[in-house]
């Protein structure tokens, strides 16, 4: 089911902007962004084949899913050595078609496949090590079951699925790198984030590439937990507030990471309402079914925060860029599309030749 969350925070909620003025300006923005999603829903009706519409309405099961992921990859593990066929792929075009994807099942979550694209691609680019320059976005690697399984990987399925289904076919030499960080770029900026440059030049490898799990972090933990992982990708603690402001998007859930909910009132919209979340509201603790716990807003406990981002929230040195971004949203758009970008890059081979394109979009 669509949850009832829609695009801007509802009016009244006392963590949130009290100026008249912005909150006009978010209602029409939601309303604005609400009849372009029926509009876009309904222009996909129009072109997918109806019976098969009806057939298949809903994302598969997350059994169902994992299934299809686990098939054979398409590219075989030897094909490393290829050079990315970036002249013969019409980019702009792949960047329309995932865009095109993003509303087609207004009951999946929020209405909107974009957080979770957004999350494939981190996830898939998380995993590097500047030490020894594996992992990283570029073999494509979470195609294999190996590091599909890893835990903080689980219902990434879903992310991974959509492209398989509806965008390799089309774009066969398209590496699954390319395919998954440009998933990402498209989730941001057709959301309302701001331009992210992007390069192709990712190449497929093996499951012999397949980084061991545990590289990507943990919400349960604390906030030198978050350095260990991101200093070993080498950002530093700017970038690391920078970067978590990717909750912008998206939610928990207790099927997937065990906990519930999303970060602020608009998981369909990025923008710095995290940062004014985390920085303004009272956090209370709840427990979960599940053993754990998270913090959820004292004045609309459906909305959460994980333990460790209290705890980033509460470092002294991480501190002063929650508040920063919480007041300047210019800045966190810059900081996080440099960021991003670097994080989508790490341990690329780029050959320097590549274009870098910054995507018009579709969602004007
Ligand atoms: C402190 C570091 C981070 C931790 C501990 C963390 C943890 C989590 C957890 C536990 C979830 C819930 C998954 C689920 O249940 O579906 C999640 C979701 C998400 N994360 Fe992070 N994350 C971190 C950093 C990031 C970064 C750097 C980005 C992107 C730039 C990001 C983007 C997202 C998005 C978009 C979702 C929502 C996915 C959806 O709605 O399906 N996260 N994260």
């Amino acid at each position: 089911m669509r949850r009832s969350y829609a695009t801007a925070p509802p009016a009244g909620n006392n963590g949130s902007s009290s100026n008249p003025l912005l909150w006009i300006g978010c209602i029409s923005l939601g309303a604005a962004y609400t009849y372009y999603q029926k509009k876009r829903a309904e222009q996909i009706d129009e072109a997918e084949d109806p019976k098969q519409k009806k057939e298949d309405p809903k994302p598969k099961s997350e059994s169902e899913s994992k299934k299809n992921t686990q098939k054979e990859p398409i590219n075989k593990p030897d094909d490393s050595k290829k050079t990315a066929p970036e002249k013969e792929i019409n980019y702009q075009q792949v960047y329309n078609d995932i865009a095109e994807l993003l509303d087609s099942n207004e009951d999946y979550d929020d209405g909107s496949y974009g957080p979770v694209l957004l999350r494939l691609a981190w996830h898939s680019s998380g995993t590097y090590n500047v030490k020894d320059g594996s992992g990283g976005s570029n073999g494509g690697t979470m195609r294999f079951k190996a590091e599909a399984e890893h835990a903080a990987n689980n219902g990434l399925e879903v992310a991974r699925d959509l492209l398989e289904k509806h965008i390799k076919p089309k774009y066969p030499e398209l590496s699954y790198g390319d395919m998954y960080t440009l998933g990402g770029v498209v989730a941001i900026q057709e959301l309302g984030g701001p331009n992210i440059k992007w390069r192709p030049g990712r190449r497929d490898q093996g499951d012999n590439k397949c980084t061991p799990d545990g590289r990507l972090p943990d919400g349960s933990k604390k906030a030198d937990h978050v350095r260990d992982i991101f200093y070993r990708m080498g950002f530093n603690d700017r970038e690391i507030v920078a970067l978590t402001g990717g909750h912008a998007l998206g939610r928990c859930h207790l099927d997937r990471s065990g906990y519930d909910g999303p970060w602020q009132e608009a998981p369909t919209f990025f923008s710095n309402e995290y940062y004014k979340a985390i920085t303004s509201r009272e956090w209370v603790k709840r427990d979960l079914p599940n053993g754990l716990w998270q913090w959820v807003d004292k004045a609309n406990p459906e909305v959460m925060m994980l333990p460790i981002e209290i705890t980033m929230l509460e470092d002294e040195k991480l501190k002063p860029y929650f508040e920063l971004y919480a007041k300047d949203t210019a800045v966190f758009f810059e900081d996080f599309a440099n960021a991003f970008k670097k994080l989508i890059e790490l341990g690329v081979p780029f050959t320097g030749d590549e274009k870098e394109y910054v995507f018009e979009r579709l969602n004007m």
